[in-house]
């Protein structure tokens, strides 16, 4: 393909080996084919990741003892943590493993609102409940004005100036996604960063990559920031964890934590090695991806390599499910429904698509997809999820796909046949 948005396929026998290391891509649990295009709500599962996690977890082992399974397991927990280095380039700095992202994101942002001088805090009206909330509780907790960047109803995303805008020499915290997990639309966060810190060269920023992580290349050593989080039951790995990194400064901060442990020490409670060795089978694979296409031997070369493919394959088939392809009309040439946030620039976008039809509720979609063998999700303002997103686009609801680089052409020409039979309904 020629045109710089189609991005590149991989190649078919590479694809049948990706579907091949991946539970339930073209079958559900029972058996039954199915398209599961719900990846932004926790995405297709590693097979190694899983295995591992559950021969791991069957160790009953205290990892904090001196005998030989315990130092295995503090060497698988060890590679994990370098891993998390790995998934972000991050060279320094402390990796906070938790139950979840959210709870990560709270502390973050708690341990930076209470002990960081400054009377506003930034940040975006797309921002997911965990960093939205989590901002505005601790600025009314402690007197801060919050301030919201506006979304564009063009984009889906978040503009540079509009948040950049808003920082100021008094501002404590700016908080910003790295993508839209609603509209898929990625925010420019190295001009975020480099703009924000012109106006105040030690703002203190925290990005939720939880969306973004699993579709490009994060890179702190291009961008730093002072924490960023994301979900490995988004990101081919396994729910039950949520992994962050903090910039040495921010780690600092006060914050929950037993008071025998250093300073910069984040972790709560008991270590749980399973949801480590979950990360570096995450990395592996990605390796085993970019491997195939770069005779790179660094661990991050090939990491990298891999990120950069599967965004490029996303790529591939956002512009087919826009365009169409294989004799299939895309979704821009089908009467009876609307495709939101549409725009030529398929490099801003992650895998993500919003439609709505003519003759359907969101819901009812859902419905009849699910009825046709593929699984998508409605955004409805009824949910505490969706609602503040979508007035600030000005629309009611809208049927989210999401599929993932461990889909073919294939799949993605039967979702459009699916939806073309929907649009008749
Ligand atoms: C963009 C974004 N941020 C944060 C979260 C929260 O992640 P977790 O469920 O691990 O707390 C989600 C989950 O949907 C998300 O999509």
């Amino acid at each position: 393909m020629t045109n710089k948005n189609a991005g590149v396929l991989f190649s078919v026998d590479l694809m049948r080996q990706i579907k091949d290391r991946f539970h339930y891509v073209d079958f559900d649990m029972r058996g039954r084919r199915r398209l599961f295009f719900d990846n932004a709500g926790g995405s297709f599962r590693l097979k190694t990741a899983t295995e591992r996690h559950s021969i791991i977890d069957a160790i009953p082992d205290c990892p904090e003892r001196i005998h030989e399974l315990a130092l295995y397991l503090q060497d698988v927990q060890e590679r994990g943590t370098q891993d998390v280095r790995t998934v972000l380039n991050a060279l320094n700095g402390t990796v906070y493993a938790s139950l979840t992202a959210s709870g990560a994101m709270f502390d973050m942002v708690r341990a930076i609102t209470e002990n960081i001088p400054g009377k506003n805090m930034v940040t975006s009206v797309l921002e997911h409940p965990s960093s939205y909330d989590a901002m505005e509780m601790y600025a009314t907790r402690t007197g801060k004005e919050l301030r919201v960047a506006k979304s564009n109803t063009m984009t889906g995303g978040i503009d540079v100036d509009d948040v950049v805008g808003l920082v100021d020499e008094n501002t404590c915290l700016l908080s910003v996604m790295y993508a839209s997990n609603i509209s898929g639309a990625k925010i420019d966060i190295e001009k975020v960063v480099s703009r924000a810190r012109a106006i105040k060269p030690d703002l203190y920023i925290l990005v939720d990559a939880v969306q973004h992580a699993p579709h490009g290349i994060i890179d702190l050593q291009k961008t730093a920031v002072d924490g960023i989080n994301f979900a490995p039951y988004k990101f081919f790995g396994c729910r039950g964890s949520g992994f962050s990194w903090l910039s040495p400064r921010a780690a600092r901060l006060p914050h929950n934590k037993l008071a025998g442990k250093a300073q910069d020490f984040w972790d709560l409670g008991s270590p749980t090695p399973s949801q480590f060795a979950v990360v570096t089978e995450m990395v592996d694979y990605v390796c085993w991806l970019g491997s195939q296409f770069s005779g790179a031997s660094e661990r991050r070369a090939l990491f990298a390599c891999g990120m950069d493919r599967i965004a490029q394959h996303e790529q591939a088939l956002l512009f087919q499910m826009l365009n169409g392809g294989n004799g299939v009309p895309g979704l821009r040439k089908i009467d009876g429904l609307k495709v939101f946030f549409d725009h030529d620039d398929l490099t801003t976008r992650d895998l993500i698509v919003a439609i709505t039809f003519d003759g359907l509720t969101d819901t009812q979609a859902v419905r009849e997809y699910e009825k046709r063998g593929v699984i998508v999700y409605e955004r409805v303002t009824t949910s505490l999820y969706s609602q503040r997103m979508l007035d600030s686009f000005g629309i009611k609801g809208s049927v989210r796909v999401s599929p993932l680089h461990c889909n073919s052409t294939e799949d993605i020409s039967q979702f459009l046949e699916i939806t073309r039979e929907l649009s008749l309904l």
